[in-house]
């Protein structure tokens, strides 16, 4: 029988599609209706046993990012990845020391669920490497456990996420599409967002499912879904950083079919057109020259629609 020593796996970023949220819940949670949707920019986290380490931690972490802005990624056992391992070990009993890389392209802090995404790649990778041999809607309730956005990048695709965020149901959207994000250099935090929202809304209504999101992503028509993109922790978001209004304003004007902010933000996210139509990259070219002209820190461009889960490469 061969050993595993190393396993690598590629976990996709999310835009949110549709982000309709209801009031705070007991548990501290706001209900939400989120419709996640994966995109082709992708972390790879690679976990390789470490028999020699004696230290206490279960798992010690590196990272490397080319342009990624790495200064907000935590290296201890706070990292979603870190705990996503201790907590496959306490499930299973079966944890041994890892050293746990991620390699990121997802920007971080930047409301794409950067850090989730490599919580889910972790679980995957553990389960393989311990030969836990978890199911997937095995690792889904794990995943929710560790946070709201956790589940979402093992299934990848589009789906409708209910509860605080993490009950999925996949979405039929068969469309290819082409999206901007424009980056912020310092990330916003989720909590203090949604903090945010709920001074600005104190009576929010319950989340709603909607009826016209489904329809668009039917049609697989990038003009109809550029439509019906919302966002309800807009506002929030904006109010803590005014001038993402005028990012949005600026890639909207430079001739995008739809604009929001990812998430919580600060990253703004435009859909360009159609991936497959050969007029979709004079938008892009437009989009990406007015963000620059706006002072904007960077864009990055990427595909969706489609676009797998976490896998194992
Ligand atoms: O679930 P997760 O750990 O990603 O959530 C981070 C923070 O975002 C929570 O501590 C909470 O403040 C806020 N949140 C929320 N309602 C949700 C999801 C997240 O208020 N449905």
């Amino acid at each position: 029988m061969t050993v595993i020593t190393t396993v690598t796996v590629r976990v996709p970023a999310k835009v949110n599609l549709r982000l309709a949220v209801g009031p705070r819940r007991e548990d501290g949670f706001h209900a939400l209706v989120n419709v996640f949707h994966a995109v082709s920019l992708f972390d790879e986290i690679t976990v390789t046993a470490a028999p020699a380490r004696q230290e206490a931690a279960l798992a010690a972490l590196t990272a490397s990012g080319g342009t990624v802005d790495l200064s907000g990624v935590p290296l201890d056992g706070t990292n979603l990845a870190a705990r996503a391992a201790e907590l496959l070990a306490r499930e299973t009993g079966r944890g041994t020391p890892v050293d746990i890389h991620l390699d990121k392209r997802i920007p971080v802090a930047g409301g794409m669920a950067g850090g989730s995404a490599d919580a889910a790649a972790a679980l995957v990778a553990c389960d393989r490497l311990w030969g836990c041999g978890f199911s997937r809607s095995e690792l889904l309730e794990l995943g929710a456990r560790l946070g709201s956005d956790v589940p979402f990048p093992l299934l990848g695709g589009t789906a409708v996420g209910t509860g605080r965020g993490e009950l999925l149901t996949p979405l039929e959207a068969p469309g290819r599409y082409r999206w901007v994000f424009a980056l912020a250099g310092e990330g916003l935090s989720t909590a203090r967002v949604f903090g945010e929202y709920d001074r600005l809304r104190p009576q929010a209504p319950e989340p709603e499912p909607c009826a016209a999101m489904e329809e668009a992503l039917a049609s697989g028509e990038a003009a109809a879904l550029g439509a019906v993109l919302t966002n309800d922790l807009e506002r929030a978001a904006l109010s803590l950083r005014p001038g993402l209004g005028r990012t949005l304003a600026a890639g909207r004007e430079a001739g995008a079919l739809g604009a929001l902010v990812s998430g919580s933000g600060p990253t703004c996210a435009f859909l360009v057109g159609d991936a497959d139509d050969p007029r979709t990259a004079a938008v892009e070219a437009e989009v990406v020259r007015a963000l620059e002209c706006r002072g904007v820190d960077a864009c990055v461009a990427a595909d969706s629609g489609g676009v797998p889960g976490t896998v194992v490469v």
